[in-house]
C-alpha cells in the first residue's frame, strides 16, 4: 500500500513535470499537486534522479524537468497494470546475461506463477535452436515469465501458441500494425521478424515445475542496430510504423492480454487459443518448406493439432507432423 502511494506521488510529479516541460515549478505547487509535504517532494525527486531523470533546480524558482530517461522502471511498467498475478511479482534488471538464465533460477527457487523478469540489454541473449538473440540496450522487450500449469509435458508446446497470439493482439492493439505468425513462434511485420518465442521447461519425471517462455520484442531499434546478417530479414516496431512505441505500454498490455488467455486456456482448453493462432498465422494453406534435423519437407501446410504439431501434406498425400523446424514460405 505504502509502495502504491509512493508511485502514485511520482506518476502526479512525472504528470506535473511532463505538461510544463519549459516552466520551473515550486516546491509548494508541486506538493498542492501531489498531494504530500514539500520534503516528501523533495525526497520523490532524488528518488527520480537516481532513475535517471534529470532536473533543473534554482533557488526560489523551483524545479524544472531536463530529461526523461530512455530506460523503464519496475515502478512505471507496474503502474496501472490490470492483472491479478501476471507481472505482479516483477523484476528488473538494466544488464543481464539472459533473462531466461534469471528466472530458471528464480523459478527453481519457488518464485510464484506470474513472475517476470525484465531486463534493458541482454549481453548473451539465446534463441531457439542455440542461437544467439541480439538485445541490445533500450531498444526492446526482453523479457521471462514463469508460469506453473498442471498440464502433461507433451502439452507444454501449446503454452508457446498462446503466447504468441497474446503477443500479437498486444502489438495490434498498442500499434495498430497487422502481425502475422510464422509456425511456431515467430511474429512477423510485412515478412520480417520483429519477435521470437523461447519456451523452456523445468520438468520431474511426468510434471512439469514451472515453464519459462522467453519473449524478444524489437521495439524502437533501429536498422543499424541490428547485425548486418539480420537487416534483411528482421525489423522493429518503430521501424514498421514510423512512430517511438511505448516499451511500457506494451508490456502491460501483453501482460494482460497474456493472463486472459492463460486463463481461458486453463478453463477451456486449447480449442478456442488454436483458432486465435490459425486465424494469425501466416503459413496455413500455404506451400512450404520445413528444414528439420533430420532434412526438409515441401508440402501444404494444412494446419496445427491440438498438441502445437504442424501438419504438411507432401505431394504424394503423406501427412507429416513437424515438432520442431525452420519454415520456408
Ligand atoms: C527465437 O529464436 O526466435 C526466440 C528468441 C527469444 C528471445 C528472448 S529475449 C528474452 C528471453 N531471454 C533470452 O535469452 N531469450 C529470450
Amino acid at each position: 500500500m505504502a509502495e502504491r502511494v509512493q508511485s502514485e506521488i511520482r506518476k502526479k510529479l512525472i504528470d506535473a513535470f511532463t505538461k510544463n516541460e519549459t516552466e520551473y515549478l515550486s516546491g509548494q505547487h508541486l506538493a498542492d499537486i501531489a498531494g504530500c509535504t514539500r520534503t516528501a517532494v523533495w525526497k520523490h525527486i532524488e528518488g527520480l534522479r537516481k532513475e535517471g531523470f534529470q532536473f533543473e533546480a534554482v533557488r526560489r524558482r523551483g524545479y524544472k524537468i531536463v530529461s526523461i530517461p530512455d530506460n523503464m522502471s519496475a515502478d512505471k511498467i507496474t503502474l496501472g497494470l490490470n492483472t491479478e498475478f501476471l507481472g505482479r511479482n516483477l523484476h528488473y534488471h538494466d544488464s543481464v546475461e539472459s533473462t531466461q538464465k534469471i528466472a530458471y533460477k528464480l523459478a527453481y527457487d519457488n518464485a510464484e506463477e506470474g513472475t517476470v523478469v525484465i531486463a534493458e540489454e541482454q549481453i548473451a541473449g539465446r534463441g531457439r535452436m542455440d542461437r544467439k538473440w541480439h538485445s541490445p540496450k533500450y531498444t526492446g522487450i526482453w523479457m521471462s515469465i514463469i508460469l506453473r500449469p498442471k498440464i502433461p509435458i507433451p502439452k507444454a508446446p501449446q503454452l508457446t501458441l498462446i503466447t504468441a497470439v497474446g503477443v500479437v493482439q498486444a502489438i495490434e492493439e498498442v500499434t495498430g500494425l497487422l502481425p502475422e505468425i510464422k509456425w511456431p513462434n515467430d511474429i512477423l511485420i510485412n515478412g520480417k521478424k520483429i519477435t521470437g518465442i523461447l519456451t523452456e521447461l523445468q520438468a520431474e519425471s511426468d510434471r512439469i515445475n514451472s515453464i519459462i517462455i522467453g519473449i524478444g520484442i524489437n521495439v524502437n531499434t533501429g536498422i543499424e542496430d541490428f547485425p548486418e546478417d539480420i537487416r534483411t530479414i528482421a525489423s522493429s516496431l518503430s521501424i514498421e510504423s514510423g512512430k517511438i512505441i511505448d516499451r511500457e505500454i506494451l508490456i502491460r498490455t501483453i501482460l494482460e492480454k497474456l493472463e486472459k488467455l492463460y486463463l481461458l486456456y486453463l478453463e477451456k482448453g486449447f480449442f478456442p487459443i488454436k483458432l486465435m493462432w490459425e486465424s494469425y498465422a501466416i503459413s496455413i494453406g500455404k506451400q512450404i518448406t520445413a528444414r528439420t534435423l533430420t532434412g526438409e519437407i515441401k508440402g501444404k501446410a494444412i494446419g496445427i493439432t491440438e498438441d502445437g504439431v504442424l501438419l504438411i501434406e507432401d505431394p504424394t498425400g503423406e501427412i507429416h507432423n513437424i515438432y520442431s523446424a525452420d519454415i520456408q514460405i
